[in-house]
């Protein structure tokens, strides 16, 4: 009898965690490069990092996927990274894109990229918040890693200005995120 309760407990556990992933549009479907080289990290994290992209936004699959696109090639070629920086990418089609992915360790904060997952919100920020839609499929990936143990419970939430000169994820975006789960204004 109790191993059975025991058994039921798990099951929920299982589905409870699984609900708490988005679909996640992987590397391979939005067609990613190579990266030059890829850098395992140890998790779970204990931190989360807030960017914005400050390109345009974009708002279905055909469209992020060809931002992600330029942005690994900026990323790449211009900045000299192994691979696009962040470990994931919202778009404005309120779907997740795979950056680096989950154990690995982006370009995004300097010092930062080996303890942290870097998610980046395709836009600009600044003027504007993300829509409500953009905003709680982040929240979702965030309770997924968790689920997942690729983040701590107890993680801190930072904007990317609190570690590092940038405005980045722009006024409205960090205003946005600050009464999220874990919000610290500094580390
Ligand atoms: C981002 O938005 C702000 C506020 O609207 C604007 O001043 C800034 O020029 C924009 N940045 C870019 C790179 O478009």
């Amino acid at each position: 009898m109790k191993s059975i309760i025991i058994a039921v407990l798990l099951c929920i556990e299982l589905i409870h965690a699984n609900s708490d992933c988005p679909k996640i549009i992987t590397r391979n479907r939005w067609g990613a490069r190579t990266p030059k080289e890829t850098h395992t990290i140890t998790t779970p994290v204990e931190y989360v990092i807030i960017h914005h992209s400050v390109t345009p936004t974009c708002s279905d699959e055909d469209a992020c996927s060809k931002r992600l696109i330029s942005i690994q090639n900026y990323h790449m070629d211009e900045k000299h990274f192994n691979d696009i920086g962040y470990n994931f990418m919202i778009g404005g089609d309120a779907k997740v894109y795979e950056g680096v992915g989950w154990s690995k360790e982006g370009a995004h904060t300097k010092d930062w990229n080996r303890k942290s997952i870097g998610i980046g919100f395709i836009g600009n920020f600044s003027a504007e918040a993300p829509p409500y839609k953009q905003l709680s499929i982040a929240k979702k990936l965030i309770r997924c890693g968790v689920a997942l143990g690729e983040i701590e419970e107890n993680y801190k939430l930072l904007g990317a200005r609190s570690l590092r000169p940038t405005d980045s994820p722009g006024d409205a975006l960090y205003k946005a995120i600050q009464n999220w789960k874990g919000f610290v204004r500094s580390p």
